[in-house]
């Protein structure tokens, strides 16, 4: 089987990071660059934390600066309490490792980069969904030459769960709603891989020990850099664990079997005080319904094999693939 190419768009962020040390660690993936994204901490600290992260786990691969800001509002404070003050859970970042800075903005990157292998790239999204917007904004067409969007973000509240910073929506889509409707709306093959599947999915303080005590570097890396992250889970969500956002996105790329999906064409709600809710229309739904029918279907992910995600994440650590 051929690898999956794929640019990885990020705002680093502690699961970011655990789901590039897993797409590193992956044979199945050829990591083409990643693009920072606004979010989880600002651009600057993103940006930084991916040039980390890359020239640490996945040297040689370049990385692009992305969106400072979402379209059309303020960029949102960081979430220091959340990914710690330096988005990687106050870990210490040593200098000297970084990759290097692609000249161009991560927009312009991923067109380039799509142009340059039409119908083969994967965009994996698990930030902000800006940096797409902007690229579908400068150039519509790259949607019929990439291969398949898959995104961490959204809720459907299939499990009960319809956001996680307000009460209808979820970090990655409210960070910026207009982008999130636009990429949405697009005609190219999109995956969701909302809260719906990755709050249901948990990483146990266990199960991290273990990695850290099997997975060599990598899984010392994954150990470090959860330790704040646990603790938020535990204060905020008395869970003694994480839940796994973005490496389920990576997971669907790599074993879209585990997951259970939904068809249907997907709203974002760009105002009003449940801006950044995700609605889908489920294709089975018989009536009109004009603010969806004139869009394309897209996947919504609405149930999780737990185990077996939880072990092709373990095995790929450990290289017991
Ligand atoms: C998403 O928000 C961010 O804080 C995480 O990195 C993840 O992408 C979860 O809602
Ligand atoms: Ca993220």
């Amino acid at each position: 089987m051929s690898k999956h190419k794929v640019i990885y768009d990020t705002d680093p962020g502690v699961d970011d990071a655990m789901a590039l040390v897993f797409q590193a660690r992956h044979p199945d993936i050829e990591l083409l660059g990643l693009t920072s994204v606004f979010g989880n901490a600002t651009i600057e600290t993103t940006t930084r934390n991916a040039r980390f992260l890359a020239g640490r786990f996945a040297p040689g691969v370049p990385v692009a600066q992305g969106a400072a800001a979402p379209l059309k509002r303020a960029a949102p404070e960081p979430l220091a309490w959340i990914h710690g003050d330096n988005g990687l859970g106050n870990i210490a970042i040593e200098a000297g490792v970084e990759a290097a800075l692609d000249a161009r903005p991560a927009h312009r990157f991923i067109i380039d980069t799509v142009r340059a292998h039409p119908g083969e790239v994967t965009l994996i999204a698990v930030g902000p969904l800006t940096n797409l917007a902007l690229a579908l904004a400068d150039d519509p067409q790259i949607a019929s030459l990439v291969k398949q969007v898959v995104i961490m973000g959204g809720a459907f509240g299939t499990d009960g769960v319809l956001g996680n910073v307000t009460p209808a929506a979820e970090a990655n889509i409210l960070g910026d709603p207009d982008a999130a409707d636009m990429v949405l709306g697009a005609p190219w093959p999109v995956a969701i891989v909302g809260l719906d599947v990755t709050q249901r999915t948990i990483m146990s303080r266990d199960y991290l020990a273990s990695l850290r005590d099997r997975g060599g570097a990598a899984g010392q890396f994954v150990w470090d850099v959860s330790r704040h992250y646990e603790a938020f889970h535990e204060q905020s969500a008395q869970l003694r664990g994480i839940y796994v956002h973005d490496s389920s996105a990576v997971t669907y790329v790599l074993a879209p079997h585990l997951y259970t999906t939904r068809n249907g064409p997907v709203r974002v709600l760009t105002d009003g005080i449940a801006v950044g809710q995700t609605i889908q229309k489920p294709s089975t739904m018989p009536v009109p319904a004009p603010d969806w029918d004139s869009r394309p279907e897209c996947k919504v992910c609405v149930d999780v094999d737990v185990p077996g995600m939880l072990a092709l994440y373990e095995r790929t650590l450990c290289g017991t693939l």
